[in-house]
């Protein structure tokens, strides 16, 4: 197919498939069907934004009358009922006193924001030599010049482009299958959280602005740290006055089986990012929720920040709609059954596959990391054609998949019990597949 329409999966997709890329043509629930009219199961939920399943008439209905009262409302010197409306609904669902919201319009534009507000903070309150941005190994935190810079160095953001913005620094983040700490002890020693206090003291205290994290890093590998991890970030940051930053574009709005994974260990963060799940796909918004203080003295600072699709109107309407859905349906309890649902069957369908190392996740965040041999964890390093193979075989049988090593499930919170069953019997069968055609010595 010639096409005019440059896209990031281009290579991967267009090149290699001898049909074209993908092309996605409707949806309803769970389930996405393609020109030809083959169905396939959404185990990405577009990426991770689909929460409430597509296709829903309420959510079209909410944003169709927003757009027919009022199209657009500029937060600039002016506000949508909606836009207020939705503030007030994401304080009452948001951790503690989390109760002041930015909105802009994408979860990039909202790491960048939290990260120029955090410096910011500290600026206003006269302590400008605190500049510094602890971030973490493993982490996506987006892709403008921000987002990537936050985001692992190895993830190849910045490849080819430059050098990151000045002051970010990394350290390890808990990854308990692979951790260089105490990945054979008999149990965590949170040393990974250790290792946020030496950087702090090697930085000096009172350089360092803000520790960014995102409570489970999903494309990162689905990495759940253990539970007195984020209490321990909190009491580290709270000691020495830095502020701790969530990043919840991926597990906020009930992916994780709670609203927020920060609800998880009760560790509330000075800010938050949000963005994808909080309008369930149906339009494109990002947020940053404050604690009150925060955004009073970013108050007396005030900078030009903005961007011209900061909370549309047609955007806030979405998130209202997706909200309520989100709570009248009990669609965070699902996401806790159904994710535990497709752990336990996944583990039940490899235990004996010799390829799959862990099995792991937190709520419908799911990854099946594979190995070369199991009592050593070598990674199982698969070439670029072998995972296209993986996502084929995978499309044949009706999903689509985060393919690579781990491989990841993360399929809308509507899921339902038979469909979970569907997806574990096929990503079990893609990852024995791919374990017969690898060598006997594999
Ligand atoms: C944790 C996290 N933060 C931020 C972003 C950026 O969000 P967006 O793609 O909406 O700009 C992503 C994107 O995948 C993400 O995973």
């Amino acid at each position: 197919m010639s096409s005019s329409l440059w896209f990031q999966g281009q290579v991967q997709a267009a090149l290699r498939q001898a049909g074209g890329p993908l092309l996605l043509v409707r949806g309803e629930g769970s389930r996405v069907w393609d020109d030809r009219g083959r169905a396939y199961l959404d185990a990405r939920s577009g990426v991770w934004a689909v929460t409430v399943g597509y296709g829903r008439p309420d959510v079209a209905a909410a944003v169709h009358d927003q757009l027919r009262r009022l199209s657009f409302a500029p937060l600039t010197d002016a506000a949508s009922p909606v836009a207020v409306d939705l503030a007030a609904r994401l304080a009452a669902v948001l951790p503690g006193d989390l109760t002041m919201v930015a909105l802009v319009p994408t979860g990039s534009e909202a790491v960048d924001t939290a990260l120029k507000f955090a410096r910011l903070y500290h600026y206003a309150g006269g302590r400008r030599r605190r500049r510094i941005v602890i971030s973490r190994e493993y982490a996506t935190h987006g892709s403008t010049y921000a987002g990537a810079s936050l985001s692992d160095p190895d993830r190849g953001l910045l490849r080819g482009i430059g050098a990151p913005i000045s002051g970010i620094r990394f350290v390890p983040a808990p990854y308990r299958y692979r951790c260089r700490f105490c990945a054979d002890g008999p149990a965590c020693t949170l040393a990974c959280a250790g290792a946020v206090e030496e950087a702090i003291a090697r930085e000096g205290p009172d350089r360092v602005a803000a520790v960014i994290a995102e409570p489970v890093p999903g494309p990162g590998g689905v990495l759940v740290p253990p539970d007195e991890y984020w209490p321990r970030l909190r009491a580290i940051c709270d000691r020495d006055g830095i502020l701790l930053v969530a990043d919840e574009v991926i597990t906020g709005f009930g992916r994780t089986g709670r609203w927020f994974a920060s609800d998880h260990w009760q560790a509330v963060p000075d800010l938050m990012i949000l963005g994808k799940g909080m309008t369930g796909g149906y339009q494109t918004l990002g947020a940053v929720a404050m604690r009150r203080h925060i955004a009073e003295r970013l108050d007396r600072r005030l900078i030009p920040h903005g961007f011209t699709y900061s909370g549309h109107p047609a955007a806030c309407a979405a998130a209202l709609a997706c909200l309520r859905i989100v709570d009248e349906e009990g669609l965070t309890v699902r996401a806790a059954t159904e994710g535990a649902r497709l752990r336990e069957g996944l583990r039940r369908a490899l235990a004996a596959c010799p390829i799959v190392g862990e099995i792991r996740g937190l709520g419908l965040m799911v990854a099946v990391e594979l190995v070369e041999d199991r009592g050593t964890r070598t990674p199982l390093r698969l070439k670029a054609r072998d995972l296209d193979r993986v996502a084929q075989d995978l499309r044949d049988r009706g999903v689509l998949a985060f393919v690579d090593n781990p491989v990841i499930l993360a399929p809308p919170l509507v899921i339902t019990e038979r469909e979970t069953d569907d997806l574990v019997e096929a990503a079990a069968a893609a990852v024995l597949a791919l374990g017969a055609r690898l060598p006997a010595a594999r």
